[in-house]
């Protein structure tokens, strides 16, 4: 099944069926049958509770997942804008290697601890020139090296540094300069800023930003994360046992979520306008991808869960008319299932589908002002 669509020709990555198992006695199916078009520039945003499968599907689109993990099926394809489409599963050995520098470049989680602790920065992102750009004389590689630096903000004095010389957020940069080295058409970042302080995060994502609009580079960026990949998709797919549940516009899902799981993720955090809420998260934990459940994976934890969920595993299907809506698979948006489509109180955007119970009655005496410490109902709850 297709999620998209992108516009026909401005595709640069397509991904279809992907089944992904890691063997072992009680084998785990870590993705299940995930499809997505990739558009040109796009940033594409995958959400989910850790174990949902998200660096597995990073793996397997990259063609980097090593035993036990092993692709069961599924294509993923690259479009050039200058010659015909590469299946990925033709490419192996040096091709493999070059394609991923080139065409598409990643950055993963714990990556800041990737570089090569005895070698200088300036050593680490000349090899990548030295191994795919071999024509550049040494003088082309320095000043390479520098513009790369600069780009990611970074001084070039810090070229002949160590990496132990480096905060976590430079070196976190170093890496995304290493990536973007040979200008790859798509950038897949997974959790590449979870390590860092918040401003340090935000600092790297806007220099992410500003680089993919100066190249037009595309990135599929990969976080547990929702508040921020609303920030910063255009569109987000998100991800509950090994399957994508929801995708769609990044905007349109903050403004309407339609799958219960995401309806949940949504309420966990703080909201920036608005009034002030109670934030809950989602009770109980994903399941175990070694035995899932049968039917839809969210049953154990759904509030507008129908006996139909446990036999039927819902299928991505338009949540409403228009050509850009959001997919969703809910068996609520199942016309043959449910002709009158989903309860009133999801369609508002409501975990709980019972009404609120009243606020209590106002106060006959005089309450103190409210304090600092009103505040603490905004956090997450864990
Ligand atoms: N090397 C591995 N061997 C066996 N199971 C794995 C391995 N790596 C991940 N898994 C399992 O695959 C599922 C998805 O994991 P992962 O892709 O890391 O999820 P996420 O990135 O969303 O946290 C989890 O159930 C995890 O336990
Ligand atoms: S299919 Fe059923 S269990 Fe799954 S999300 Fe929809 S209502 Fe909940
Ligand atoms: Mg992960």
């Amino acid at each position: 099944m297709t999620v998209g669509p992108a516009p026909a020709g401005d595709t640069v990555l397509s991904v279809r069926g992907l089944n992904v198992v890691y063997d072992g006695p009680t084998p785990v199916q870590a993705v299940r049958d995930v499809s997505f078009d990739l558009a040109r520039g796009e940033v594409l945003g995958i959400a989910g509770e850790s174990g949902c499968g998200k660096s597995t599907l990073a793996y397997a689109m990259t063609r980097l997942l090593k035993p036990p993990g092993r692709l069961v099926s599924g294509e993923v394809v690259f479009h050039p804008d200058d010659g015909p489409p590469v299946d990925l599963s033709t490419l192996h050995g040096e091709h493999l290697r070059r394609f991923r520098w080139n065409r598409v470049a990643m950055v993963f989680q714990g990556a800041m601890n990737a570089l090569n602790p005895v070698l200088s920065v300036r050593r680490q992102l000349a090899d990548v020139f030295t191994a795919h750009r071999p024509e550049l004389r040494r003088r082309e590689r320095e000043e390479r090296c520098r513009e790369l630096l600069d780009l990611v903000g970074i001084g070039p004095e810090r070229l002949s540094s160590y990496p132990h010389e480096l905060s976590g957020g430079m070196r976190q940069r170093v890496l995304i300069a290493m990536a973007m080295a040979l200008r790859p058409d798509v950038l897949v970042m997974d959790e590449p800023t979870t390590a860092l302080d918040v401003v340090v995060q935000r600092d790297i994502l806007e220099e992410v930003d500003r680089l993919r609009a100066r190249f037009g580079f595309a990135v599929v960026f990969i976080t547990h994360d929702l508040s921020l990949l609303l920030e910063i998709s255009d569109r987000l797919a998100v991800m509950y046992g090994g399957r994508i549940v929801e995708y769609g516009r990044a905007a349109d899902i903050h403004t309407a979520a339609h799958h219960p799981y995401t309806v949940g993720l949504l309420r966990s955090f703080p909201s920036l306008r608005g009034p002030r809420t109670v934030l809950h998260g989602i009770p109980g934990t994903p399941p175990d991808l070694s035995r899932p459940p049968p039917g839809c994976p969210f049953t154990a934890r759904c509030p507008y869960v129908l006996d139909a969920c446990h036999r039927i595993d819902p299928a991505l299907r338009p949540a409403g008319t228009g050509p850009a809506t959001s997919q969703v698979a809910c068996l609520h948006y199942d016309p043959a299932l449910r002709p009158d489509g989903p309860p009133p109180a999801l369609r508002a955007g409501r975990f709980d589908p019972e009404p609120e119970p009243d606020p209590p009655p106002a106060a006959t005496v005089d309450e103190p002002e409210a304090g600092p410490d009103d505040h603490a109902d905004r956090r997450p709850s864990e």
